[in-house]
């Protein structure tokens, strides 16, 4: 099956054109094309993005990057008529910043139009979930049923996939989404938007010379982490929710403290603030996570969305004793191949999706249970 894809839900624009075929669990997935084109740098300056730049630059870079994919898959459009080499058009309607997937949506449409063919809406949070069929090894497959952590920019979730088609929602942040976090915590620290990635190395680095300092100076190092502890918001919780905003605000009061009169943060202190936020958001995500796995018994885990790309989340997850998949580093953030395997498992599991004919609709808070094959009696 022959699938291009369009995701436009956030400050990515990105197309892909693939060709997979093969069992769900383990699909045979080959790149014919892919452009993706980050609008990071532009939104930078306002410390987030700004939906309306994010329309406008989806709009002109769409055509762009379609013209890219398609010449490296080596198809030349007809100037009037069908398209051959493409079997369906699967774009995201949500969740996402409405303005942003209208662009992606519009696009989609038009094409279908003018080429013949199906367009599809996908979840995005679907495509983070299976983003991970993309790397299996030779000799694994997704076993189902499976428990997934998404966490990225907008979501922090976890979800019982019992089977392909068979999505439920265990749960979910009630403030903030950890990789919102990350990005708040960064800007805090006067560093650039996306903050996940600066974080990180941050904590890195500090860790790094922490090892080393810390066996010359164990009791400085005590106090230092003693003095930084964060909360761990909602661990004893009882139940699956996640909260991230007063972690994110307990940063906001030690850096206050930390610079009354005048001081400044040095290059150290930072560092020790980034490793202990980074320690206390992923010790919460592996406690609920741990909690989740003892209440399903899944077979397979998957930690995917944009912070799954964090080195150290992954070192302390691969501690747990079931079988973890990730996405590859490239795939955890957004990126539209994860958005045609999605529709590969949609499409197959239920063809009917291809007859479809309402209008796709943005939907900015579109959740993972809608799409369920039986939708939920709620
Ligand atoms: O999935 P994604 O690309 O977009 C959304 O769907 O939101 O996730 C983006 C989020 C941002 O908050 C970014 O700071 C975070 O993922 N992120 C990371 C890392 N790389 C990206 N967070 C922590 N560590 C990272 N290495
Ligand atoms: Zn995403």
């Amino acid at each position: 099956m022959k699938i291009l894809a369009i995701e436009t839900s956030c400050d990515e624009t990105a197309i892909a054109l693939l060709d997979i075929e093969g069992s769900l669990d383990k699909p045979k997935i080959k790149v014919l094309g892919n452009a993706l084109y980050s609008q990071a740098k532009l939104h930078e300056k306002y410390g987030g993005v700004y939906p309306t730049l994010a329309k406008r630059e989806h709009i002109k870079n769409l055509p762009i990057l379609l013209e890219k994919v398609l010449e490296e898959a080596g198809i030349t459009p007809p100037a009037k008529g069908e398209l051959e080499g493409v079997d369906l058009i699967a774009v995201t309607s949500g969740p996402g910043l409405e303005p942003a997937l209208w662009t992606g949506i519009t696009f989609a449409e038009e094409l279908g139009k003018k080429w013949r063919k199906p367009v599809v809406p996908i979840n995005h949070m679907l495509g983070h979930v299976y983003s991970v069929l993309y790397n299996l090894s030779n000799t694994e497959c997704l076993t189902l049923p499976g428990l997934a952590l998404l966490v990225s920019g907008g979501h922090t979730e976890l979800v019982l996939i019992k089977d392909f088609g068979d999505y439920k929602i265990l749960g979910r942040t009630l403030d903030d989404a950890v990789g919102e976090a990350f990005d708040k915590v960064a800007r805090m620290l006067g560093l650039p938007y996306p903050g996940g990635p600066e974080i990180s190395a941050l904590a890195e680095r500090f860790r790094g010379r922490r090892n080393a300092i810390g066996r010359e100076f164990p009791e400085a190092d005590r106090e230092q982490t003693i003095a930084l502890r964060l909360p761990r918001p909602m661990l004893h919780s009882g139940d699956l929710n996640f909260s991230f905003s007063g972690l994110k605000t307990a940063v906001l009061y030690k850096i206050r403290e930390l610079t009354t009169n005048d001081r400044q943060l040095t290059d150290d202190t930072k560092e020790a603030i980034a490793r202990e936020f980074e320690d206390a958001a992923i010790e919460v995500l592996l406690e609920k996570t741990t909690k989740a796995i003892e209440m399903t018994t899944p077979k397979a885990l998957i930690v995917a969305g944009g912070v799954s790309a964090n080195k150290y989340l992954r070192e302390k997850f691969k501690e747990l004793n079931t079988k973890t998949y990730f996405p590859t580093p490239l795939l955890s953030t957004d990126n539209a191949i994860m958005i045609g395997i999605a529709a590969y498992i949609k499409v197959t599991n239920n063809p009917s999706t291809l007859e479809r004919r309402e209008e796709i609709q943005a939907r900015g808070k579109l959740s993972i249970a809608s799409s369920h094959l039986v939708p939920p009696q709620e």
